[in-house]
């Protein structure tokens, strides 16, 4: 084959979808500020409650009202910890008073994006009760640890402010079941948040039968720009703002209004939506493609994650006996895109955290490629890749002090 030029890293981010960009492109001189209220800053307004509507309808919200415009994915994860942090230092008095009274007690997984991760350490320099939940081989979240450490009796930090969760893994792709993590967390009287910024456009949202108070959404994974991103707050859950200064979105954001990444984020979402069931059925079956063709080719690989309770786009490797940066830019060399790991840890020699908490060692860990897919992706692709990889296993391996691993796991 011909050398071609292979994008397979959509969970890093995605190219604007065209018609998005068409849209973006339409819209670009709806520059008012949508605070103002002459008529070009009221048709700007206009346009960013489409918008709103249409996110709301990603995530079956029934109120457009209790989606919050954001720069992203970090941000509105950083906004759901910020609150928790005045409600615990606080013990704050308002309708969430009884819910939350003076529970401190942070809970989340060891496998989050840094964005949580950090956010919660930075709950615990304060001094808050903050425990990271252990996942299984798969990447599941360990339930009989959740229900212990929901329990005062049975634990330590007393009851539970916060269970945070994500709904889909950055890394590994593995889905947790976040409306049974948010009914024992509901039980428990703990506010439950799930970062849904992988699985948005990637798998059904519905946040009613998901019964969770926040949900964070990123546009840039879903085929719209960069720098956008949104905050599900259920109408019963607190929410104190990250970013102060003006009255936007209802004083929680402030910030002159994002007009042109909001009218692509409305764009992205209202076709991630229309689009999701034959993309989820296209990328899966390219996946399982991918997936086949290593396991036939290549000798010893492991493949991380869930078998099935995985994002349909996603496929974690290891290839043991040789390092993932090292077939990365291998991968480069012969147009193939790819990532180790994150793509936030890539250029650090750290492991992934996430692969380590499933306990896979440092080997696997380290010798670990992310291929993810997209709406672009074809079999000629899948096929490029299959027909350049297996060689440059094999040349890393030869190379390699360490032997690979006889124990192959698909
Ligand atoms: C699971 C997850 N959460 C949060 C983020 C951060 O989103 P953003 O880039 O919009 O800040 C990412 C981005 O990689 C992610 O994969």
């Amino acid at each position: 084959m011909d050398r071609r030029f292979v994008y397979l890293d959509y969970n890093a981010t995605t190219p604007l979808h065209p018609e998005v960009k068409a849209e973006m492109i339409a819209d670009l001189e709806l520059y008012a500020n949508a605070s103002s209220m002459h008529e070009a800053g009221r048709r700007a307004r206009a346009r960013i409650e489409k918008a709103r509507s249409s996110v709301a309808r990603l995530i079956g919200a029934p109120d457009p009202a209790c989606v919050y415009f954001t720069s992203g994915g970090s941000e509105s994860n950083n906004t759901v910890f910020g609150t928790m942090y005045d409600l615990g230092r606080r013990g704050r008095v308002d309708e969430a008073k009884s819910h939350a009274g003076r529970r401190q007690k942070i809970i989340t997984t060891a496998i989050e994006h840094p964005c949580v991760l950090n956010a919660a350490r930075r709950l615990a320099d304060e001094g808050f009760p903050v425990v990271f939940l252990g996942v299984d081989a798969q990447g599941r979240v360990d339930f009989a640890e959740l229900e212990r450490e929901l329990d005062p009796e049975r634990s330590r930090g007393g009851p539970a402010l916060l269970v945070s969760v994500m709904a889909a893994n950055n890394e590994i792709g593995t889905l947790e079941d976040i409306p049974a993590i948010a009914r024992l967390a509901k039980a428990a009287g703990a506010f439950v948040h799930t970062d849904a910024t992988q699985a948005a456009g990637k798998i059904p949202i519905d946040v009613e039968s998901w019964g969770v108070d926040y949900l964070t959404l990123s546009c840039h994974k879903i085929y719209g720009p960069k720098g956008i991103g949104a905050l599900y707050v259920r109408k019963t859950a607190p929410i104190e703002p990250l970013i102060r200064g003006g009255h936007q979105e209802k004083g929680v954001r402030a910030g002159t209004y994002n007009n042109l990444g909001i009218y692509g984020f409305g764009k992205a979402a209202e076709l991630a939506l229309a689009e999701l069931p034959s993309y989820a059925s296209r990328v899966a079956a390219l996946r399982e493609r991918l997936r086949a063709g290593i396991v036939e080719r290549i000798p010893s690989v492991h493949v991380n994650g869930h078998p099935t309770k995985v994002l349909p786009n996603t496929l974690n490797v290891s290839f043991p006996g040789a390092e993932g940066e090292a077939i990365l830019l291998s991968l480069d060399l012969e147009g193939i895109e790819v990532s180790t790991g994150s793509a936030c840890a890539s250029g650090s020699l750290e492991p992934s955290h996430v692969l380590m908490a499933t306990g896979v060692g440092p080997e696997l860990a380290h010798g670990s490629i992310r291929f993810s897919l997209g709406r672009d992706t074809t079999e000629a692709d899948i096929d490029y890749v299959l027909e350049r990889l297996p060689p440059i296993i094999a040349r890393l391996r030869r190379m390699s002090t360490v032997p690979a691993s006889l124990s192959a796991t698909t």
